[in-house]
Protein backbone atom coordinates (compact mmCIF):
# COMPACT_ATOMS: atom_id res chain seq x y z
CA UNK A 1 0.00 0.00 0.00
CA UNK A 2 1.23 3.65 -0.71
CA UNK A 3 1.39 6.74 1.55
CA UNK A 4 -0.55 9.32 -1.11
CA UNK A 5 -0.71 13.09 0.17
CA UNK A 6 -3.37 15.44 -1.24
CA UNK A 7 -2.80 19.67 -1.82
CA UNK A 8 -6.16 20.87 -2.44
CA UNK A 9 -8.81 18.51 -1.35
CA UNK A 10 -12.02 19.93 -2.94
CA UNK A 11 -14.28 18.69 -5.92
CA UNK A 12 -11.48 16.69 -7.73
CA UNK A 13 -9.83 15.05 -5.00
CA UNK A 14 -12.65 13.58 -2.87
CA UNK A 15 -13.80 11.08 -5.39
CA UNK A 16 -9.93 9.94 -6.12
CA UNK A 17 -9.52 9.77 -2.14
CA UNK A 18 -12.70 7.78 -1.52
CA UNK A 19 -10.83 5.00 -4.69
CA UNK A 20 -7.74 5.03 -2.70
CA UNK A 21 -8.39 4.84 0.82
CA UNK A 22 -11.14 2.13 -0.02
CA UNK A 23 -8.20 0.30 -1.53
CA UNK A 24 -6.34 0.27 1.41
CA UNK A 25 -3.72 3.34 1.04
CA UNK A 26 -2.65 5.60 3.38
CA UNK A 27 -4.20 8.72 2.62
CA UNK A 28 -3.10 12.45 4.06
CA UNK A 29 -5.01 15.67 2.61
CA UNK A 30 -4.95 19.43 3.23
CA UNK A 31 -7.67 20.95 5.01
CA UNK A 32 -9.17 23.13 2.81
CA UNK A 33 -12.41 22.78 1.92
CA UNK A 34 -12.95 22.20 5.41
CA UNK A 35 -16.32 20.56 5.00
CA UNK A 36 -14.41 17.87 2.32
CA UNK A 37 -11.11 16.86 4.30
CA UNK A 38 -13.55 16.43 7.85
CA UNK A 39 -15.65 14.34 6.11
CA UNK A 40 -12.69 12.08 4.48
CA UNK A 41 -11.12 11.87 7.72
CA UNK A 42 -14.18 10.76 9.41
CA UNK A 43 -15.70 8.65 6.91
CA UNK A 44 -12.51 7.26 5.60
CA UNK A 45 -9.91 7.44 7.90
CA UNK A 46 -7.52 10.45 6.36
CA UNK A 47 -5.59 12.32 7.80
CA UNK A 48 -5.83 15.94 8.01
CA UNK A 49 -2.80 18.38 7.81
CA UNK A 50 -1.03 21.75 6.09
CA UNK A 51 0.68 20.97 2.76
CA UNK A 52 4.08 20.53 4.32
CA UNK A 53 2.59 17.43 7.15
CA UNK A 54 1.31 16.35 3.13
CA UNK A 55 4.76 16.08 1.94
CA UNK A 56 6.10 14.59 5.13
CA UNK A 57 4.05 11.81 5.34
CA UNK A 58 3.45 11.04 1.92
CA UNK A 59 5.64 9.76 -1.21
CA UNK A 60 2.91 10.40 -4.04
CA UNK A 61 1.61 13.61 -3.83
CA UNK A 62 -1.95 14.24 -5.79
CA UNK A 63 -1.49 17.84 -6.98
CA UNK A 64 -5.58 19.13 -7.32
CA UNK A 65 -5.39 23.15 -6.95
CA UNK A 66 -7.43 25.66 -9.26
CA UNK A 67 -4.30 26.26 -11.73
CA UNK A 68 -3.75 29.78 -10.79
CA UNK A 69 -2.87 28.71 -6.89
CA UNK A 70 -0.54 26.56 -8.13
CA UNK A 71 2.10 28.61 -7.60
CA UNK A 72 1.32 30.02 -4.92
CA UNK A 73 0.63 26.80 -2.73
CA UNK A 74 3.71 24.96 -3.86
CA UNK A 75 6.67 26.99 -4.27
CA UNK A 76 6.81 27.51 -0.74
CA UNK A 77 6.96 23.66 -0.03
CA UNK A 78 9.73 21.58 0.05
CA UNK A 79 9.42 18.62 -2.24
CA UNK A 80 11.75 15.84 -1.76
CA UNK A 81 13.29 13.67 -4.70
CA UNK A 82 11.02 10.76 -3.21
CA UNK A 83 7.90 12.65 -4.23
CA UNK A 84 5.98 11.21 -7.12
CA UNK A 85 4.26 13.32 -8.61
CA UNK A 86 0.50 13.54 -10.40
CA UNK A 87 -1.18 16.30 -11.85
CA UNK A 88 -4.57 16.82 -12.79
CA UNK A 89 -4.37 20.42 -12.91
CA UNK A 90 -5.39 21.50 -16.56
CA UNK A 91 -3.37 24.12 -17.76
CA UNK A 92 0.22 23.72 -15.85
CA UNK A 93 2.82 22.29 -17.71
CA UNK A 94 4.97 19.26 -17.00
CA UNK A 95 8.09 21.34 -17.25
CA UNK A 96 6.03 24.15 -14.62
CA UNK A 97 5.60 20.56 -12.64
CA UNK A 98 9.43 20.25 -12.50
CA UNK A 99 10.26 23.58 -11.38
CA UNK A 100 7.68 24.04 -8.98
CA UNK A 101 8.24 20.55 -7.76
CA UNK A 102 12.07 19.96 -7.89
CA UNK A 103 13.60 17.60 -6.61
CA UNK A 104 11.09 15.42 -7.32
CA UNK A 105 11.91 13.32 -10.35
CA UNK A 106 8.58 11.42 -11.32
CA UNK A 107 5.67 13.28 -12.64
CA UNK A 108 2.16 12.38 -14.68
CA UNK A 109 -0.76 14.59 -15.38
CA UNK A 110 -3.87 13.18 -15.76
CA UNK A 111 -7.70 14.11 -16.20
CA UNK A 112 -9.70 12.35 -14.03
CA UNK A 113 -14.05 12.86 -13.53
CA UNK A 114 -15.46 12.20 -10.46
CA UNK A 115 -17.03 8.85 -11.51
CA UNK A 116 -13.96 7.22 -11.41
CA UNK A 117 -14.56 6.64 -8.17
CA UNK A 118 -17.27 3.81 -9.32
CA UNK A 119 -15.06 2.87 -12.13
CA UNK A 120 -14.74 3.10 -15.60
CA UNK A 121 -13.11 6.69 -16.19
CA UNK A 122 -10.30 6.52 -19.53
CA UNK A 123 -7.68 8.15 -17.68
CA UNK A 124 -5.28 10.02 -20.56
CA UNK A 125 -2.28 10.44 -18.73
CA UNK A 126 1.27 12.14 -20.11
CA UNK A 127 4.46 10.85 -18.05
CA UNK A 128 4.68 8.58 -15.66
CA UNK A 129 1.81 6.85 -17.34
CA UNK A 130 3.06 3.10 -14.84
CA UNK A 131 2.38 4.83 -11.46
CA UNK A 132 -0.50 6.11 -12.26
CA UNK A 133 -1.59 2.63 -13.60
CA UNK A 134 -0.40 1.35 -10.27
CA UNK A 135 -2.96 3.34 -8.25
CA UNK A 136 -6.35 3.14 -10.56
CA UNK A 137 -6.27 0.65 -12.81
CA UNK A 138 -7.80 -1.70 -13.77
CA UNK A 139 -10.82 -0.34 -12.70
CA UNK A 140 -10.20 3.09 -14.77
CA UNK A 141 -8.04 2.20 -17.96
CA UNK A 142 -4.87 4.84 -18.39
CA UNK A 143 -4.70 5.88 -21.71
CA UNK A 144 -1.22 7.45 -22.33
CA UNK A 145 -0.63 10.04 -24.83
CA UNK A 146 2.39 10.97 -26.27
CA UNK A 147 2.42 15.05 -26.06
CA UNK A 148 1.06 17.54 -23.56
CA UNK A 149 -0.90 18.40 -27.00
CA UNK A 150 -2.27 15.53 -26.93
CA UNK A 151 -3.74 15.96 -23.41
CA UNK A 152 -4.78 19.17 -24.19
CA UNK A 153 -7.16 17.43 -26.79
CA UNK A 154 -8.55 15.03 -24.61
CA UNK A 155 -8.66 17.74 -21.77
CA UNK A 156 -11.33 19.41 -24.61
CA UNK A 157 -12.94 16.10 -25.44
CA UNK A 158 -14.17 16.15 -21.64
CA UNK A 159 -16.56 19.29 -22.02
CA UNK A 160 -17.84 16.76 -24.79
CA UNK A 161 -19.44 15.37 -21.92
CA UNK A 162 -21.39 18.07 -20.66
CA UNK A 163 -22.44 19.18 -24.05
CA UNK A 164 -24.37 15.47 -24.64
CA UNK A 165 -25.86 16.13 -21.77
CA UNK A 166 -27.28 19.50 -22.86
CA UNK A 167 -28.55 17.79 -25.94
CA UNK A 168 -30.32 14.97 -23.75
CA UNK A 169 -31.71 17.17 -21.76
CA UNK A 170 -33.72 18.82 -24.84
CA UNK A 171 -34.31 15.26 -25.66
CA UNK A 172 -35.67 14.89 -22.44
CA UNK A 173 -37.70 17.89 -22.57
CA UNK A 174 -39.42 17.63 -26.22
CA UNK A 175 -40.20 13.86 -24.62
CA UNK A 176 -42.07 15.36 -21.32
CA UNK A 177 -43.60 17.94 -23.15
CA UNK A 178 -45.63 15.48 -25.80
CA UNK A 179 -45.99 12.91 -22.26
CA UNK A 180 -46.66 15.34 -19.96
CA UNK A 181 -44.27 13.73 -17.65
CA UNK A 182 -41.23 15.11 -17.02
CA UNK A 183 -39.65 12.93 -14.27
CA UNK A 184 -40.37 9.62 -16.91
CA UNK A 185 -39.02 11.74 -19.73
CA UNK A 186 -35.64 11.96 -17.90
CA UNK A 187 -35.69 8.82 -16.89
CA UNK A 188 -36.57 7.34 -19.93
CA UNK A 189 -33.72 9.43 -22.02
CA UNK A 190 -30.50 8.91 -19.49
CA UNK A 191 -31.22 4.95 -18.99
CA UNK A 192 -31.60 5.10 -22.78
CA UNK A 193 -28.50 6.37 -23.23
CA UNK A 194 -26.60 5.07 -20.48
CA UNK A 195 -27.85 1.64 -20.99
CA UNK A 196 -26.73 1.28 -24.68
CA UNK A 197 -23.86 2.79 -24.48
CA UNK A 198 -22.99 0.15 -21.38
CA UNK A 199 -23.34 -2.13 -23.44
CA UNK A 200 -21.61 -1.55 -26.79
CA UNK A 201 -18.17 -2.68 -27.09
CA UNK A 202 -15.62 -0.15 -27.09
CA UNK A 203 -13.00 -1.85 -29.86
CA UNK A 204 -12.04 0.47 -32.65
CA UNK A 205 -14.58 1.42 -35.13
CA UNK A 206 -17.57 0.68 -32.36
CA UNK A 207 -18.86 4.18 -32.43
CA UNK A 208 -19.55 4.49 -36.33
CA UNK A 209 -20.37 0.61 -36.31
CA UNK A 210 -23.17 0.74 -33.97
CA UNK A 211 -24.22 4.30 -35.19
CA UNK A 212 -24.62 2.25 -38.69
CA UNK A 213 -26.38 -0.47 -37.59
CA UNK A 214 -29.15 1.80 -36.11
CA UNK A 215 -29.45 4.33 -38.67
CA UNK A 216 -29.72 2.00 -41.84
CA UNK A 217 -31.48 3.56 -45.00
CA UNK A 218 -34.76 4.56 -45.02
CA UNK A 219 -35.16 4.49 -40.82
CA UNK A 220 -35.90 6.36 -38.20
CA UNK A 221 -32.56 6.25 -36.52
CA UNK A 222 -31.36 7.53 -40.23
CA UNK A 223 -33.44 10.63 -40.38
CA UNK A 224 -31.97 11.61 -37.45
CA UNK A 225 -28.41 11.75 -38.22
CA UNK A 226 -28.85 13.10 -41.22
CA UNK A 227 -30.68 16.12 -39.80
CA UNK A 228 -28.48 16.71 -37.24
CA UNK A 229 -25.56 16.74 -39.91
CA UNK A 230 -27.26 19.07 -42.32
CA UNK A 231 -28.22 21.20 -39.22
CA UNK A 232 -24.53 21.54 -38.38
CA UNK A 233 -24.29 19.62 -34.90
CA UNK A 234 -21.14 18.03 -36.16
CA UNK A 235 -19.57 21.38 -37.44
CA UNK A 236 -20.52 23.32 -34.29
CA UNK A 237 -18.83 20.51 -32.19
CA UNK A 238 -15.90 20.83 -34.03
CA UNK A 239 -15.93 24.32 -33.65
CA UNK A 240 -16.87 24.18 -29.73
CA UNK A 241 -13.57 21.71 -29.83
CA UNK A 242 -11.13 23.93 -31.68
CA UNK A 243 -12.01 26.83 -29.39
CA UNK A 244 -11.87 24.70 -26.12
CA UNK A 245 -8.36 23.10 -26.99
CA UNK A 246 -6.97 26.93 -28.27
CA UNK A 247 -8.17 27.91 -24.84
CA UNK A 248 -6.14 25.49 -23.25
CA UNK A 249 -3.10 26.04 -25.50
CA UNK A 250 -2.97 29.59 -24.56
CA UNK A 251 -3.27 28.64 -20.50
N1 LIG B 1 -13.71 19.11 -10.94
C1 LIG B 1 -13.40 18.26 -11.90
O1 LIG B 1 -14.25 17.43 -12.34
C2 LIG B 1 -12.01 18.22 -12.49
C3 LIG B 1 -11.71 17.24 -13.45
C4 LIG B 1 -10.40 17.16 -13.95
C5 LIG B 1 -9.43 18.06 -13.51
N2 LIG B 1 -9.77 19.03 -12.59
C6 LIG B 1 -8.72 19.95 -12.13
O2 LIG B 1 -8.62 19.77 -10.73
C7 LIG B 1 -8.20 21.00 -10.14
C8 LIG B 1 -9.11 21.29 -8.97
O3 LIG B 1 -10.45 21.39 -9.43
P1 LIG B 1 -11.67 21.25 -8.43
O4 LIG B 1 -12.90 21.28 -9.26
O5 LIG B 1 -11.47 20.12 -7.50
O6 LIG B 1 -11.51 22.66 -7.63
P2 LIG B 1 -11.93 23.00 -6.13
O7 LIG B 1 -13.11 22.21 -5.72
O8 LIG B 1 -11.97 24.48 -6.03
O9 LIG B 1 -10.67 22.45 -5.31
C9 LIG B 1 -9.50 23.18 -5.12
C10 LIG B 1 -9.10 23.00 -3.69
O10 LIG B 1 -7.89 23.71 -3.44
C11 LIG B 1 -8.01 24.29 -2.14
N3 LIG B 1 -7.05 25.35 -1.89
C12 LIG B 1 -7.09 26.63 -2.34
N4 LIG B 1 -6.03 27.31 -1.82
C13 LIG B 1 -5.36 26.45 -1.04
C14 LIG B 1 -4.18 26.56 -0.24
N5 LIG B 1 -3.51 27.72 -0.15
N6 LIG B 1 -3.76 25.47 0.42
C15 LIG B 1 -4.43 24.30 0.34
N7 LIG B 1 -5.54 24.13 -0.41
C16 LIG B 1 -6.00 25.20 -1.08
C17 LIG B 1 -9.44 24.76 -2.12
O11 LIG B 1 -9.86 25.08 -0.80
P3 LIG B 1 -10.99 26.20 -0.56
O12 LIG B 1 -12.28 25.60 -1.05
O13 LIG B 1 -10.95 26.41 0.92
O14 LIG B 1 -10.58 27.42 -1.35
C18 LIG B 1 -10.14 23.51 -2.70
O15 LIG B 1 -10.30 22.53 -1.70
C19 LIG B 1 -8.25 22.07 -11.22
O16 LIG B 1 -6.94 22.37 -11.62
C20 LIG B 1 -9.01 21.42 -12.37
O17 LIG B 1 -8.49 21.81 -13.62
C21 LIG B 1 -11.03 19.11 -12.06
Amino acid sequence: MSRIGFIGTGHIAAPMVRFLAVRGHDICVTRRSEAVSAALAANHGARVGAPRDVLDNSDIIILCLRPQKAHDVLEPLEFQSHHQIVSVMAGVSAHDLAALCAPARSYVRTIPMGFLETGGCPLAAYGDTDMLAALFEPENPVVPVASEAALNAHFALCAMVPGLLDIMATGAGWLGQKTNDVTGAEFFTAQLVSGFLAAMRKDPGALTRERDALAVEGSLSRQMTQTLETHGAHSALRSALDAIGKRLEKS
